[in-house]
């Protein structure tokens, strides 16, 4: 059988057999690209056309793929102890190791993790953490949990109802109850470039939180939960005073924040949390993906002393999961973090590589078809839209649109065709709507950076030249 029978045969199982997450199955109809090995920043599909992978996976392959060292962590553990659960008063090496290592990298204050197997958990963990903290606090009418508009926070039930995705609220049916909304800092569509400056946005978009509180009652309100960058929502840096005038809402209203550092941990903004890039002082921190940069499935929550003393002093925390702390990903975990920091990839994402990716990316603002481009560390994203310099744009109120640009209509949308053309031209780049965005590898090299900037170039003029 030729490899390109091969991938049809693939193709044909995969249609009749495999629900794939957040996809349209119709959409798919038997289109499924195989990917079958990595190595760096590349990988490789079932016919071996070689692509440049710029979202690392899916905002987890920190390291870079085919570390050797990982690998072997993970064969000897298995050899050694392949499974024990943490409950009844049991633990396993590199579970233990594992939360010292975090307790070392994290900023002052968060000495304890709790495990858990991937972001969405971390995120349940969250809800029943908090819950359970202002309970023992004697205030248990402190239950809702304050999130925002476009946020992403995974797709358990807690996940999804947290999260400010409209299409995963209409499919999922009600929302968990204690979760209030408030807008997102997003200056591109939603600032008004003609009557303010960013600052002047952010002050609003933070105090929104100010008057969410006043009006469910500081009494009543556990947690305020933001991404310090919005990641699947397309990669929102929020304009550089919001988190500081957040982080001043929240201390005097006693409410703690929790940062879902799910993307933003392990050197993805250009230190260890992101949390630490824009000055957050969160109590909570979900972690996963990078954790084991997605070598296997893991992810925890990391608590501040504040709430994991009040949390120890409460007698039995009836929560967990089986494979809380599984020694193996716990392995893959140590020999991932042990990569980052022998490497120094997080000082080089913040001094080098991160600096050089943003000078690059900036490049394609120029492009007919770039609306803006924005980016912190070795995240950053790119808005298609139709630059009218004319002034006004036709749908101001649209909040896909802002005064100097407009969205394409087209079918399919622009954002799936630029997707598409990159991927023809040998990149992965995500769309989200008509924000493609990048998260590529902390290994990635000038070359391959430069490599990326002109595969994502090339893929903006095939597209100029089809719209
Ligand atoms: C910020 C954030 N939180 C939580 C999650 C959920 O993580 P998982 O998909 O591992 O359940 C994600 C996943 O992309 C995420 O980006």
């Amino acid at each position: 059988m030729s490899a390109h029978e091969k991938t049809q045969e693939y193709q044909r199982l995969d249609a009749a057999h495999y629900l794939h997450p957040f996809t349209d199955a119709r959409a798919l109809a038997g289109k499924a690209r195989v990917i079958a090995r990595a190595e760096g920043v590349y990988l490789w599909d079932s016919d071996g056309n070689k692509l440049l992978d710029a979202m690392s996976g899916l905002w987890c392959v920190n390291a870079g793929y085919g570390r050797e060292e990982i690998a072997e962590a993970v064969a000897e553990q298995l050899a050694r102890l392949p499974y024990y659960n943490s409950f009844f008063q049991c633990a396993t090496p590199p579970a233990i190791e594992l939360a010292a290592e975090l307790a070392r990298v994290s900023p002052p204050g968060f000495n304890r993790a709790f495990f858990t197997t991937s972001g969405s958990e971390a995120i349940d963990t969250v809800v029943r953490v908090i819950r359970r903290y202002w309970q023992l606090r004697g205030e248990p009418k402190r239950v809702n949990i304050i999130a925002r508009e476009n946020a992403y926070h995974g797709s358990t039930v807690a996940g999804m109802s947290l999260g400010g995705m409209a299409i995963m609220h209409e499919q999922g049916g009600p929302p968990m109850p204690g979760v209030a909304r408030i807008r997102q800092p997003k200056w591109f569509g939603e600032g008004d470039a003609e009557a303010q400056t960013p600052e002047e946005f952010g002050a609003i978009a933070a105090r929104a939180l100010a008057e969410k509180i006043d009006e469910l009652g500081a009494e009543t309100v556990a947690a305020f939960i933001g991404e310090p960058v919005q990641g699947a929502g397309g990669v929102v840096v929020p304009p550089p005073n919001y988190w500081n005038a957040v982080q001043q809402i929240c201390d005097e209203h006693s409410v703690p924040i929790v940062a879902d550092e799910v993307i933003c941990a392990f050197g993805r903004t250009g230190a260890w949390f992101g949390s630490e890039t824009f000055g957050i002082r969160p109590k909570l921190m979900p972690v996963a993906k990078a954790l084991t940069s997605g070598y296997l499935p893991m992810g925890g929550v990391l608590l501040h002393d504040d709430i994991a003393d009040v949390l120890a002093e409460g007698g039995e925390f009836a929560h967990g999961y089986t494979y809380s702390g599984h020694p193996v990903c716990a392995a893959a975990a140590l020999a991932n973090l042990k990569i980052l920091r022998e490497e120094k990839l997080i000082e080089r994402a913040r001094d080098d590589i991160g600096p050089y990716l943003q000078k690059q990316w900036q490049t394609l603002a120029d492009h007919p078809l770039v609306g803006e481009t924005r980016g912190v560390g070795m995240l950053a994203a790119l808005e298609i839209a139709q630059k009218n310099n004319n002034g006004n744009s036709k749908n101001d109120n649209d909040k896909n649109n802002n005064k100097n640009n407009r969205r394409f209509q087209c079918d399919p949308p622009a954002g799936i065709q630029c997707r598409e053309l990159c991927a023809a031209n040998g990149l992965v780049m995500r769309a989200v709507g008509d924000t493609m965005i990048i998260a590529p590898p902390l290994t990635i090299t000038r070359a391959e950076v430069d490599e990326l900037i002109n595969k994502a170039r090339q893929s903006l003029n095939d597209l100029a030249s089809r719209l």
